[in-house]
């Protein structure tokens, strides 16, 4: 934490990292009002900062020392600090969105003529940095890749491979990566490996813990978790984030709002609770619509049937196996909408990791990449479900009333 913030009676960085999950989550990056000595920590505004009696000496550029909002804020520290620690990572930048962050990694780190390995299947808007912007306006190299495959993985690597990027659980088909196997390969190349990990946070999964260089999450998901914020943000070595920092923050832009990085802190207090509440009601929830045999397919690590459910099993350690399913009814897409419809409970509308459970109905060719989503998806279309904090036996009664009123009774 920077000198200009203090922590009162708080435990301060050094402390926070010897503190279990928990504590971290309610502790971490929190301060006491120093004007009035309020325990909760203020919203501090202010687009810019006292400078000191003689300012020649600034780096206008600084990150660390409070001065202008976009380069670093009050608030922005506080949860660069309960993040970094949440992660176990030297140090955190955030930013307005999830993307923000991810574009954030791939301009700072990337630079004409260098080539990237990215998963195959991923966030829509990096399979458009990536297929299309990157390459286009930056002459940045890209080659999409099976993360479930290994070898093919090893294949794709070139001398100026720069980037290896995957999500640990792809959005949307749940596809798992071996992050540590990856990691491996990419450093043996010389290359740097970035994780998605916006569905797996921590205590779930940590993958600097496995050899990755940089963790990114959209903060907008779980670590908030109650749907009324956006936000992103890259952990790493204190070296990567702090030139991530004094390029795509200072240059770029992209900042997050005082409010928004208050209100992340304040949701993800609960997030080893809420983790592990949405993960056991959705290894019920895949269950329940496995055995139904109006549903096409399911998609959910947690099942035997899930191509990547070994590589879950070891990779999780037990810790379940996420929040986030992809599924299909039996049907056309207007059946697919006919039964989103039918929901009373779950809400049809985009993000996830909220506390309400959240199904967006997407049709089989209306993403980039959706030619690598398996067979399944295609001929459906898919439904990506986000189980939320509501109890799981009214999500199952919930699913089953819609599989009733758009099939007839089974
Ligand atoms: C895996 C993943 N990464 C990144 C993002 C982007 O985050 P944001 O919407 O906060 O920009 C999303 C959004 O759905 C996502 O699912």
């Amino acid at each position: 934490m920077s000198e200009n913030v203090r922590n009162g009676s708080r435990p301060d960085k050094h402390d926070l990292a010897s503190l279990a999950f928990a504590t971290q989550a309610v502790h971490g990056g929190n301060t006491t009002d120093s004007a009035g000595g309020a325990i909760r920590t203020p919203i501090v505004m202010a687009n810019s900062y006292l400078l000191p009696d003689d300012p020649s000496e600034m780096d206008w550029s600084d990150t660390e020392t409070l001065s202008y909002t976009r380069n670093s804020g009050f608030n922005q520290i506080c949860l660069q600090t309960k993040l970094a620690a949440l992660e176990r990572g030297e140090d955190a930048a955030v930013f307005a969105t999830g993307v923000a962050a991810l574009h954030a990694v791939f301009f700072s780190l990337l630079k004409s003529g260098d080539h990237v390995v990215v998963g195959d299947v991923t966030y829509e808007a990096v399979w458009r940095l990536m297929a299309e912007l990157l390459p286009e306006k930056y002459r940045i190299e890209t080659t999409f890749v099976d993360m479930s495959d290994l070898e093919a993985v090893r294949a794709a690597m070139r001398p100026n491979t720069r980037l290896v990027h995957t999500e640990a659980i792809a959005n949307p088909t749940t596809k798992v990566a071996d992050v540590a196997a990856i990691a491996e390969i990419a450093h043996a190349d010389g290359a740097l490996v970035s994780i998605d990990s916006t569905f797996t946070p921590p205590p779930f999964f940590r993958p600097l813990e496995l050899g990755v260089d940089l963790v990114i999450h959209s903060l907008t998901k779980y670590i908030n978790g109650h749907g009324d914020s956006m936000g992103g943000v890259v952990i790493g070595s204190r070296r990567l984030v702090s030139r991530i920092k004094s390029e795509a923050l200072v240059d770029v832009g992209g900042s997050i709002s005082p409010f928004n990085a208050w209100l992340i802190m304040r949701g993800s207090v609960t997030l080893p609770l809420r983790l592990r509440q949405h993960f056991s009601s959705a290894e019920k929830v895949a269950a329940f619509l496995q055995t139904d045999p109006r549903v096409a397919y399911v998609y959910y690590p947690g099942l035997e049937s899930h191509p990547q459910h070994e590589v879950a099993a070891r990779q999780f350690r037990g810790r379940g196996y996420g929040g986030m399913m992809a599924f299909a009814v039996e049907g056309d897409p207007d059946t697919q909408n006919r039964f989103v419809s039918n929901l009373k409970i779950i809400t049809s509308a985009v993000s996830l990791g909220h506390d309400e459970s959240l199904i967006v109905h997407v049709a089989g060719e209306a993403r980039g990449g959706s030619e690598n989503y398996p067979e399944l998806f295609q001929k459906y279309g898919h439904l990506r479900l986000s189980v939320g904090l509501e109890d799981p036996d009214d999500l199952i009664a919930d699913l089953s009333a819609a599989l009733d009123a758009t099939f007839g009774t089974n």
